[in-house]
């Protein structure tokens, strides 16, 4: 893996790396049609983090004006910790930025205390939690928002 990489709109011919990532990282993986579905969808916002030859990491997002919703961030587990969940929940609170959007929000499972840590870092605040949201395990969802000024 070249520690090199860009960071580019998603492509149909990444979405089966996608959603091998997708399912080793989430107990809840979003389907390769879901996933091909959003890449058609105008108002998602859908990335990746490439080094050319392999998916390393991807975020997606809903512009639901004046409101943004991320949807889902994840990064290959032998490339975490390199900065690259940081250059993509960036690289989308940009696009929502030139979108217009006011804010961002995004939902966490409460232990999921490394993305906890990355969006505290950039500045997303707790607003709220919603009790047992998640399933596989049953878990609150930790809601954060980031204000766009
Ligand atoms: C969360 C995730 C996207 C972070 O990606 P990453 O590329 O490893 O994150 P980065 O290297 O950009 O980390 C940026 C900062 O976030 C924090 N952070 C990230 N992972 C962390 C961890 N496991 N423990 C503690 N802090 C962590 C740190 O502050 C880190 O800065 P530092 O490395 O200088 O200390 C990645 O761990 C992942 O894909 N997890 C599985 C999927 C997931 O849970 N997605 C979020 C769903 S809401």
């Amino acid at each position: 893996m070249s520690s090199e990489y860009s960071i580019l709109p998603a492509t149909e011919a990444e979405i089966s790396q996608i959603a091998e990532l997708e399912r080793i990282c989430f107990s809840d993986p979003w389907s390769e049609a879901v996933l091909t579905e959003s890449l058609a969808n105008p108002y998602y916002r859908f990335l990746v983090a490439t080094d050319g030859a392999e998916v390393l990491g991807y975020a997606g997002m809903f512009l639901t004006l004046p409101e943004a919703q991320i949807a889902n961030i994840a990064v290959a587990p032998v490339a975490r910790r390199k900065g690259i969940g940081r250059e993509l929940l960036r690289a989308l609170c940009n696009a929502a930025q030139d979108a217009e959007a006011e804010c961002i929000f995004l939902e966490v499972r409460e232990h999921n205390l490394g993305a906890i840590a990355l969006y505290e870092g950039e500045g997303f605040g707790l607003v709220g939690q919603r009790r047992n949201y998640y399933s596989n395990p049953t878990e609150d969802g930790l809601i954060y928002v980031k204000e766009i000024l």
